[in-house]
């Protein structure tokens, strides 16, 4: 029911003081009657953005009775590390002056840019872990179930809730995912602000495939900002038709759901392995990772490059994501002058079938077998810290080489590296300079590629094509119709 309270204040962008038992909503309420119910008591209110809160109230109340204690403390813990000023505690049962960032406030102009941030997301507390997982292995474009997908991916959510719950548990209860989306959103729009005033003012948006704030969410949103012209900004550094895919083929999908195609304008920034304020801010962490060791052992560190592994039916289908990541761990180690002997892994595999590998714990337990006594592990394919960095490579892998007789860092994660910022933001202002709809290798599918929406872009600032439509000889439509 969160969703019900995040939606109201983000949309209404009012003063809520209200009881709790006036938000104790029946779940048969319909939409139309809460939306009367709130126009009444905030009156003002934009009939646009109403009629938009009332759809996303409408889909939630239907389904769950508003818990308010469980509203106002996720509401807290999402405003608290943000912006101090955004919660103010009045009373028991009440909440005053909710102002949810990352929407315009009446008066202010619409922003002429909006980067909308991509990224898989995490659960915001752990009563969020069942739905995150479910969003997750429901998704077929990350993780394939065939025709039993309906049935097997919320099965298999399920069964791994209690697991991963007890995992986000270890690393503060949370994913910090969206905290750090935030703070690098923020910081790259101030900069941009300044380098490219033509295109100011620059907004940013979180659009997260599994977790709030969701496609249709944040899409919605950016409409009732009165959004025109928009980025599509994956957060992963290097394609794969599993992560940077998913989330862009999914925003087309609910663009066309939403009837939004014709909305705004859209470009991308699909990929940036070798962008060279990124391989500059990964350098500088790695830097840091080594001043962890004592002087004497530094220069015998082993770099283990680590990244999320893939199926290898993804791989063999000619997924773009390993000589990406490759490519990127070449350039880094030719900043750092080759200083120390490095390795590629990759981790997190999952179920039994194949993997790339080799696989981040089995390549320590190796490096301890041939002598090796310290290694600086590096997330080469995360900008922030999550799970995979927290839990798998903090705790589990930290206990397995402690155990072999490794001494084993980790380089920390991009987070609010002052750097990693400004590439974000160098990355968006050539971006625009270049007037550039997407990279050239985002109209190259993959070989084995059937899916219909891959490489799609509905409403795109200019032309493009992708290699599929080329080698056919059709040209791709400015808003397609026929995704599925
Ligand atoms: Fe890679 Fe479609 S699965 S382009």
């Amino acid at each position: 029911m969160e969703k019900f309270f995040n939606s109201t204040t983000k949309l209404l962008q009012l003063p809520v003081h209200v009881h709790s038992s006036f938000l104790h909503i029946p779940p048969t309420t319909s939409s139309v009657t809460i939306s009367v119910v709130f126009h009444t008591f905030f009156p003002g209110t934009n009939t646009k953005n109403m009629f938009l809160s009332s759809r996303l109230l409408g889909r939630s109340t239907r389904n769950h009775a508003f818990n308010f204690s469980k509203c106002k403390n996720t509401l807290k813990k999402r405003c608290e590390p943000l912006d101090k000023t955004s919660y103010r505690k009045t009373n028991f049962d009440s909440l005053k002056y909710v102002k949810y960032f990352g929407t315009i406030v009446d008066g202010e102009s619409p922003p002429k840019t909006a980067i909308v941030m991509l990224n898989m997301g995490g659960p915001n507390d752990l009563d969020e872990t069942g739905p995150f997982l479910k969003n997750l292995f429901n998704d077929g474009e990350i993780i394939q179930l065939g025709p039993l997908q309906d049935y097997l991916g919320p099965w298999i959510a399920h069964r791994r809730t209690p697991k991963v719950r007890q995992q986000y548990d270890e690393i503060g209860g949370r994913s910090p995912i969206r905290i750090w989306t935030e703070k690098q959103g923020q910081g790259m729009v101030e900069i941009l602000d300044k380098l490219s005033p033509e295109t100011a003012p620059h907004k940013h948006y979180i659009m997260f495939r599994y977790a709030a704030p969701l496609t249709e969410e944040t899409l919605l949103q950016m409409k009732a900002d009165g959004v025109k012209r928009a980025i599509a900004f994956s957060q992963y550094p290097h394609w794969s038709c599993t992560t940077s895919g998913s989330s862009m083929n999914h925003l087309w999908r609910e663009l066309k759901r939403l009837n939004l195609g014709e909305e705004f304008e859209w470009s991308l920034i699909d990929r940036w392995p070798l962008h060279e304020g990124f391989l500059n801010a990964v350098t500088k962490r790695i830097n840091m990772g080594l001043e962890q060791f004592d002087e004497s052992d530094r220069d015998n560190v082993v770099i283990v490059f680590t990244a999320h592994s893939l199926p290898m039916r993804v791989v063999n289908r000619g997924d773009q994501y390993p000589q990406e990541v490759g490519a990127t761990c070449q350039a880094v180690m030719e900043k750092l002058n080759y200083s120390n002997k490095y390795i590629m892994a990759w981790q997190s595999q999952v179920g039994p079938l194949p993997w790339l590998g080799p696989q981040t714990g089995e390549v320590i337990k190796g490096l301890a077998s041939q002598g090796h006594k310290h290694v600086l592990a590096v997330p080469i394919a995360f900008t922030s810290d999550h799970i995979e960095t927290l839990y798998e490579i903090d705790i589990e892998y930290a206990e397995e080489a402690e155990e072999v007789g490794i001494q084993l860092k980790r380089a920390p994660s991009l987070n609010d590296e002052p750097l990693f910022i400004e590439a974000q933001a160098d990355l968006v202002y050539n971006h625009l300079k270049n007037g550039e709809v997407c990279s050239s290798q985002y109209g190259m599918n993959c070989a084995m590629c059937v899916n219909p929406t891959c490489r799609t872009i509905i409403n795109p600032i200019g032309n493009y094509n992708r290699l599929r439509d080329t080698a056919k000889g059709v040209q791709t439509p400015k808003v397609v119709n026929d995704l599925q």
